[in-house]
C-alpha cells in the first residue's frame, strides 16, 4: 500500500490487540500494528483473513508514517507506566489533530492525568474500555469510549463496525466526559467480580452441600442458561464443568485448579472509588475481600485444622436447586444495582455525564457481564434516564420480590451447613438496608455525640444538636 493509507493503527499485539486489529481488518478497514516483539507482528500477519489489509510495522515511526491523517492510534498494553511510555514515544511522531486511544484497563485517575498532559499538545486522547476477552476482541466486543468527543466522532464508524451487535444495534456508545470510558469499564469489572463471587458460592453449595458431580452441575447451569438467568458467565460456568484435565487421568480441570484467585486491580479500584464517592457496593467489596482471603491458603489450611468445620450435607436437592436459581437471580440483580448506582452517583459527582441507558444497552452484548437481565435494565433506563438505583424500577421490584425469599433460604441452609456465602449474604443485606425506611444509625449518631460531641439531627426539628449525655 502507498504511504499514508492505513485507517487504523494498534500498539501492542498481544492476544487482545492482535484480535481487535484483525476484527477491524475483517470489517473492511486497513489495519497496521506494532509490537516491540517482532514475533507478535509476524503472528498478526499470518493470522489475517485472506483479502484483508493487515500489516505489521517494523517500528513505531513506520506505523505512524503509514497512517492516514488524522492518525487513529490505539494502544492495548498493560495498564500503568507502559501507557505513559508509549504516549511519550508517540508525541514526537504525531501531529495536532491525531488521536490516541488507550484501550487497556487503565485507572481512570491516570486517564484524567493523561488527558490533561495531552491537551496542550493538541492531540486527542480517549480512554476506552474494551470487554469480551480474546474472542470478544476478535468477533465483537462491548466497547466503552469516553472523553474527547472529536476523537469519538472520528473513530465511531470503525468501532461500531467491530463491536458486538444486539438486535443489529452496535454495543458501543459514548460513555461520557473525561475518563468516563475507563470509569464505566472499571465498574463493569466490579460487577463482574461480584457476580463471579456469587456463582462460586452457588457452586460451593452444590458441590459440598448437595454433593453434586461436575456433570450434574454442568446440566443445571446449562439449563439455567436457557432461561431468565441466561448470561455469559453462567454459560462458561456450565462449560467449565465438562473440561477434562490434560495432565492427569480422569480428572476434570476445575478440580485440579488451586483455590487462590488472582486479580489485576479493577475490582479493588471499584471498591476504593465507591468509598470515595461515597456509594455502597458491598457485594463488590466482598468479592474483592474474598479473592484476597483466598490467597491466604496456608493460613486457611491451618485454621481449618484448628476449627475442623464439618460440612452438613443438604437434602431435598430439587427444591434447593430451584432456590439456588432464584436466589442467584435476586443476588445478581442486586450486584448490577450496586454497580449502576455507583455510575449514577459518579456521573454527577465527577461531572462525567454518563448515559446509563447507553451503558446497559451496550453491555447487552460482547462483554463479560452480558446477560438477559440487561435487556430489562435497558427498558428501565429508557423509561427513566435518571434512575438512581435499578431497584426503584417497578419491573425490577417485582422480580426481586419474587426471588428474594429463595435467596434468604439458600443463605440459611448454607450457614447451617458451614458453607461460606458471604457474597450472597451481602446482597440480601444490601437489599434489606436499601429498602429500610428506618435504619438503626440513630443509635450510631447518639454514640458519636456521647463520646465525641459529633452532634446529630432530630426527627422533629431542623438544626444540629448536641447533648451532655
Ligand atoms: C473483560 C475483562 C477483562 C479482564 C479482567 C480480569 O471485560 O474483558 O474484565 O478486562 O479479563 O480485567 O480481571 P482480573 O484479572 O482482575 O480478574
Amino acid at each position: 500500500m502507498a504511504n499514508n493509507s492505513f485507517d487504523f493503527g494498534m500498539i501492542g499485539l498481544g492476544t487482545m490487540g492482535r484480535n481487535l486489529l484483525l476484527n477491524i481488518a475483517d470489517n473492511g478497514f486497513s489495519a497496521i500494528g506494532f509490537d516491540r516483539d517482532a514475533t507478535k507482528g509476524q503472528l498478526l500477519e499470518s493470522s489475517a483473513t485472506k483479502g484483508t489489509t493487515v500489516k505489521s510495522a517494523s517500528s513505531l515511526a513506520e506505523m505512524i508514517q503509514l497512517l492516514k491523517a488524522p492518525r487513529k492510534v490505539m494502544m492495548l498494553v498493560p495498564a500503568g507506566p507502559i501507557v505513559d511510555s508509549v504516549i511519550n514515544d508517540l508525541i514526537p511522531l504525531l501531529q495536532p489533530g491525531d488521536i490516541i486511544i488507550d484501550g487497556g484497563n487503565s485507572h481512570y485517575i491516570d486517564t484524567l492525568k493523561r488527558i490533561d498532559f495531552l491537551k496542550d499538545k493538541k492531540i486527542h486522547f480517549m480512554g476506552m474500555g474494551v470487554s469480551g476477552g480474546e474472542k470478544g476482541a476478535r468477533f465483537g466486543p462491548s466497547i466503552m469510549p469516553g472523553g474527547d468527543i472529536e476523537a469519538w466522532k472520528a473513530v465511531k464508524q470503525i468501532l461500531e463496525a467491530v463491536s458486538a451487535k444486539v438486535n443489529s444495534e452496535p454495543c458501543v456508545a459514548y460513555m461520557g466526559k473525561a475518563a468516563a470510558g475507563h470509569y464505566v469499564k472499571m465498574v463493569h469489572n466490579g460487577i463482574e467480580y461480584a457476580i463471579m463471587q456469587l456463582i462460586s458460592e452457588v457452586y460451593d453449595v452444590m458441590k459440598r452441600g448437595l454433593n453434586m458431580s461436575n456433570d450434574e452441575m454442568h446440566a443445571v447451569f446449562a439449563k439455567w442458561n436457557q432461561g431468565a438467568m441466561q448470561s455469559y458467565l453462567i454459560e462458561i460456568t456450565a462449560d467449565i464443568f465438562l473440561k477434562q484435565d490434560d495432565l492427569t487421568e480422569n480428572n476434570r480441570l476445575v478440580d485440579m485448579i488451586l483455590d487462590k484467585a488472582g486479580s489485576k486491580g479493577t475490582g479493588k479500584w471499584t471498591s476504593q472509588d465507591a468509598m470515595d464517592l461515597p456509594v455502597s457496593v458491598p457485594t463488590i467489596d466482598i468479592a474483592v475481600a474474598l479473592r484476597d482471603l483466598s490467597s491466604y491458603k496456608d493460613e486457611r489450611v491451618a485454621a481449618a485444622a484448628l476449627f475442623q468445620p464439618v460440612i452438613k450435607p443438604m437434602k431435598n436437592e430439587e427444591k434447593v436447586i430451584q432456590q439456588l436459581h432464584d436466589g442467584l437471580y435476586a443476588a445478581t440483580i442486586i450486584c448490577y444495582a450496586q454497580g449502576l448506582s455507583m455510575l449514577a452517583k459518579a456521573s454527577t459527582e465527577l461531572k462525567m455525564d454518563i448515559p446509563l441507558k447507553d451503558v446497559v444497552r451496550i453491555w447487552r452484548g460482547g462483554c463479560i457481564i452480558r446477560s438477559a437481565l440487561l435487556e430489562i435494565f435497558t427498558k428501565a433506563y429508557k423509561k427513566d434516564k435518571t434512575l438512581s438505583n435499578i431497584l426503584l424500577n417497578k419491573k425490577v421490584v417485582s422480580l426481586v420480590k419474587k426471588s428474594n425469599a429463595s435467596l434468604r433460604k439458600v443463605i440459611q441452609l448454607a450457614v447451617a451447613s458451614k458453607i461460606p456465602v458471604t457474597g450472597l449474604s451481602s446482597a440480601i443485606g444490601y437489599l434489606d438496608a436499601y429498602t429500610s425506611a428506618q435504619m438503626p444509625v440513630n443509635l450510631i449518631q447518639a454514640q458519636r455525640d456521647l463520646f465525641g460531641a459529633h452532634t446529630y439531627q432530630r426527627i422533629d426539628k431542623e438544626g444540629i444538636f448536641h447533648t451532655e449525655w
